[in-house]
């Protein structure tokens, strides 16, 4: 009944749902109404960081939820969530990065980072890569580098032109007419491609020498996902733009573009309210990011990113894997075909372990485990991907 229902009355995204039915969920498992256990080794695509429901942010939660609910669209009222997540976010940032703009959505974010950037320079040509995904919507949708998934939707934004993710030579397309460059520090759908420190100084010094804004999407890569709170840190730069997005949350959905006070200025004049959302900075989606901001630090929960990221990737090893690729506990493990994908996809979900596809990659398999995950529990879903890998 409740699958005729989903299938029949909530549009759908693909003729291939994954239709796990969920009653509750819980640190790392997922339960269904038959209780059956699923160990979640993608955190809901990169959100659950710290696991589902943490006792912490649902406090949070819960306490905000006593104080008031929305009160005013973005940028009008004097709100004490809001406000206490911009200053922790500008206390944790480089001190150019001292002003945030809370929306709902991660292509949200990214939609007004490329007005943002062309209100500051006043220039309209943008810069993205290729194999880039930045969201859904227009404006990201244009500076995602999926050509086919672009097709059906043109005409799209004008005036943008893609260079190769992590190659040089491309970076002389980066010009004085250019407005910004748009990319994820760490590409994700395009299957964890990381660059190299050389490269990304060299984005760095090439936005300084033409004055085009450098916006670096971590709605996927950021939140400690690859070990570091932002993944910019560990490559010695940072942007003129952050967005951030899917674990800022802790679940619940907001999302982040962060500039300078300077920058952000020109949003309110010429035109007057140049970026408005009713729901931005939704006090209880902010009350959650805030406590999802103090877990990290107080249960230091960055320190363990990289040790279990190199014990995963100690315990799944088989012949059939041709390639890993990892950030922190972000994984890409590639095979020879898809149908292996899909297979091992299945098998993995079969013996109660989520495991997924990525967008643009689809020779490979993805893991993205709450950071959160212990050992006996990655034991445990190591021993089952790697069943399924010798079952495909
Ligand atoms: C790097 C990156 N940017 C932007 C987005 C879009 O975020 P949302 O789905 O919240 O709009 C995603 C979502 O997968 C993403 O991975």
């Amino acid at each position: 009944m409740s699958k005729e229902i989903f299938l029949n009355h909530l549009a759908q995204t693909s003729p291939f749902p994954f239709l796990i039915e969920i009653e509750r969920a819980d640190g790392v498992t997922l339960y269904s109404p038959e209780g059956e256990k699923f160990i979640d080794m993608i955190s809901g695509i990169g959100v659950s960081n710290l696991g589902h429901r943490h006792p912490k942010v649902v406090q949070a939660i819960k306490d905000q939820l006593d104080k008031h609910l929305h009160v005013m669209v973005y940028g009008e009222y004097i709100q004490a969530s809001s406000n206490q997540l911009a200053k922790k976010l500008a206390g944790l940032l480089p001190p150019h990065l001292d002003c945030s703009y809370f929306v709902n959505s991660g292509t949200e974010a990214n939609e007004a980072a490329l007005k943002l950037a062309k209100r500051v320079t006043g220039r309209t040509e943008i810069i993205s890569c290729k194999k880039s995904y930045h969201g859904s919507t227009h404006g990201s949708l244009s500076v995602s580098g999926n050509e086919v998934k672009k097709n059906a939707f043109r005409p799209l934004l004008p005036n943008i032109r893609f260079i190769e993710f992590n190659k040089e030579e491309d970076l002389t397309s980066i010009t004085t007419k250019t407005a910004c460059v748009i990319m994820e520090t760490v590409q994700g759908d395009a299957g964890v491609r990381v660059p190299s420190k050389k490269y990304l100084k060299a984005v760095r010094r090439r936005c300084d020498e033409t004055g085009a804004q450098l916006i670096l999407d971590e709605i996927q890569c950021g939140m400690g996902r690859t070990g570091t709170l932002f993944a910019f840190e560990q490559f010695e730069i940072a942007p003129d733009i952050l967005t951030l997005g899917k674990a800022f949350g802790g679940g619940l959905p907001i999302a982040a573009f962060i500039s300078s006070q300077e920058k952000m200025k020109t949003l309110t004049h010429d035109p007057m309210l140049g970026h408005i959302t009713t729901f931005g900075g939704n006090p209880v989606c902010c009350a959650a990011a805030l406590a999802t901001l103090q877990v990290i630090e107080e249960e230091k929960v960055l320190d363990q990113v990289e040790v279990k990221g190199k014990l995963i990737e100690q315990l799944i090893q088989h012949p059939h894997i041709k390639e890993v690729r990892r950030a922190g506990l972000m994984f890409a493990i590639d095979f020879d075909h898809e149908d292996r994908v899909n297979r091992i996809v299945q098998l993995c979900r079969e013996n109660g372990v989520i495991g997924y596809w990525f967008l643009s990659n689809p020779h490979s398999f993805r893991i993205a485990p709450p950071l959160t995950i212990r050992e006996e529990e990655i034991r445990i879903a190591a021993a089952i991907i790697l069943r399924a890998i010798e079952n495909s």
